[in-house]
């Protein structure tokens, strides 16, 4: 997507070598305009897949994947992040490191919006590590889903989340590439 690459260098900015700001356009303010582009992009890259639920952790993927759900006609889910984690039999739970934040945090899917028969198409901002997709992705998998493959907005190509994912076989599509942020610049793939 050119348009969100010219945004990305206009509002972006570097943090470090290997987190960049993004608070303009993906974790504090959302452009509905932009947001609407890149969920009908996910949309055409799914269409056909038969997916019936994007899923996607609470809170930077929401509009993204509400945008995508709308274009695709169904449901968004999104997982809860939970401080304490109380043991409840209604929730699958995982717990997850989180990069940008030195801390654990416990992800929650009630099992009432996931099972068996879902075809679901998991939609998150920016990956990392893949950490927190690592555990979204088992929730979906113990819930009985099947996982069509994973969109994401950004895709840092020097961290390694992407990349061991779809060494395990799991269709990740990204829509901008980021192969470093050396020296306060940021430069696509
Ligand atoms: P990973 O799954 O790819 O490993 O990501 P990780 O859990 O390490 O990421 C934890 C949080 O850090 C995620 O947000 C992720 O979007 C964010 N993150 C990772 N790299 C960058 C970066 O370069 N820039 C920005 N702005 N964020 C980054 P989160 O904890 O899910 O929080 P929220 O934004 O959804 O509330
Ligand atoms: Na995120
Ligand atoms: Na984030």
């Amino acid at each position: 997507m050119e348009t969100l690459k010219k945004r990305i260098l206009q509002e972006a900015s570097v943090i470090s070598s290997d987190v960049l700001r993004l608070d303009a356009l993906l974790n504090h303010q959302v452009d509905p305009v932009l947001t609407t582009e890149m969920g009908q992009q996910f949309a055409r890259l799914y269409e056909g897949e038969k997916i019936t639920k994007v899923v996607t952790l609470e809170s930077s993927g929401i509009p993204i994947a509400f945008a995508t759900a709308q274009a695709l006609g169904v449901p968004l889910l999104f997982a809860r992040r939970k401080k304490t984690l109380i043991a409840d039999p209604e929730s699958y739970c995982e717990r997850v490191p989180s990069f940008t934040q030195g801390i654990v945090t416990d992800i929650m899917v009630s099992k009432k919006f996931l099972h068996d028969g879902d075809r679901v198409l998991f939609i998150d901002d920016i990956i990392a590590n893949g950490d927190a997709a690592r555990g979204l992705i088992k929730i979906i998998k113990r819930s009985g889903a099947e996982l069509a493959g994973i969109g994401v907005v950004i895709e840092k190509t020097f961290q390694s989340g992407a990349r061991t994912l779809r060494e395990q076989g799991i269709r990740v599509d990204s829509l901008v590439k980021i192969a470093s942020l050396d020296n306060g610049t940021i430069t696509f793939a």
